[in-house]
């Protein structure tokens, strides 16, 4: 695919894996559209991007509002009359005893995670089917196949974002939209400083530049999808594993990361109170 002169948008991108990608989106000849809610990141961005490729502008809001979000898609057609490239990458982690989980800070998180990727890619769609295809890019989570404890919700988002992409891969056969998925595993962004609790991670973390590659090659492969870092031992394992032995990968999640006994004895005080869950 020769990038040039074409548009893409490229939702999360003030920091981490979507600015990165969205920098190199414009050195291969791309007018991007990053969007995210720090406006004063995505103005610098743009400038950075308009330097290797005049035409890029930003879009700063929530994409957890779904008028927001359709308002980027249709703001960027009816700018550049073409959108060939939607990559959504914005998410928020929720890293959080479930205990201490409000049924509200779940819903923001499916809002924001997967929702906001069905909004734009519904209005996506008919525009790139005007224009004979388009490549929409889902930036999922290694979590939503081996999911680790504390992470239900923010898996459960991803794991949303899977199935609807691998539907999507299916219904827009012969549309000329290609759909793909890229899975991160762990990555060095600021997505680690913003857990709401300390995770037990603590091994290597990736460049966002090894995302930005995946996305970039399952584009111009026209691939469905794409882990990674490819070829890290744990990972491979750890899926081999789910595959084949659901129940082992279970026990060993539950072993690395278990659940506090006090927290469920704390939950219980509270149940009993009649308290809701994340209530204190
Ligand atoms: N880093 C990892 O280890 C890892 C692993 C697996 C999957 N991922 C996935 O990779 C993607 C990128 O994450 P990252 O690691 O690059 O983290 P990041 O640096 O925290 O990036 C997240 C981006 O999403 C944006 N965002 C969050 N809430 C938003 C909202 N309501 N509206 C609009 N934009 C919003 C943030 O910008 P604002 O705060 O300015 O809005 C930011 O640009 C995410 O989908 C994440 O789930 C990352």
């Amino acid at each position: 695919m020769d990038f040039r002169g074409k548009v893409a948008i490229v939702t999360g991108a003030s920091s981490g894996i979507g600015r990165i990608t969205a920098l190199r989106l414009a050195r291969l000849g791309c007018r991007v559209v990053p969007v995210a809610r720090r406006a004063e990141l995505l103005e610098s961005l743009v400038v950075e991007c308009n330097a290797l490729t005049p035409g890029s502008h930003y879009l700063a809001g929530d994409l957890g509002e779904r008028d927001f979000a359709q308002h980027v898609v249709d703001d960027t057609v009816s700018r550049h009359d073409r959108l060939d490239v939607l990559i959504h990458n914005a998410a928020i982690p929720l890293h959080k005893s479930l205990y201490r989980t409000s049924v509200e800070d779940a819903e923001r998180v499916l809002r924001v995670n997967f929702l906001s990727c069905l909004w734009t890619t519904f209005a996506a769609i008919p525009p790139m089917l005007v224009r004979g295809g388009g490549h929409i890019v889902n930036v999922s989570s290694f979590a939503a196949k081996v999911v680790p404890t504390h992470e239900s919700v923010y898996a459960a988002s991803k794991a949303a974002m899977n199935a609807f992409s691998e539907g999507l891969w299916n219904d827009l056969a012969g549309s000329g939209i290609h759909v793909a998925l890229v899975h991160p595993g762990p990555i060095d962004t600021e997505i680690w400083q913003k857990l709401d609790e300390p995770g037990h991670y603590a091994g290597r973390l990736y460049p966002a530049e090894s995302v930005a590659d995946a996305i970039v090659e399952v584009i111009e492969k026209r691939r469905h999808e794409i882990v990674v870092p490819r070829r890290n031992p744990a990972l491979v394992t750890a899926r081999l594993l789910r595959f084949f032995f659901p129940a082992l990968i279970r026990i060993g999640v539950q072993r690395t990361d278990p659940v506090d006994p006090d927290s469920v004895e704390r939950a219980r005080r509270r149940a009993r109170e009649g308290k809701r869950l994340g209530e204190e």
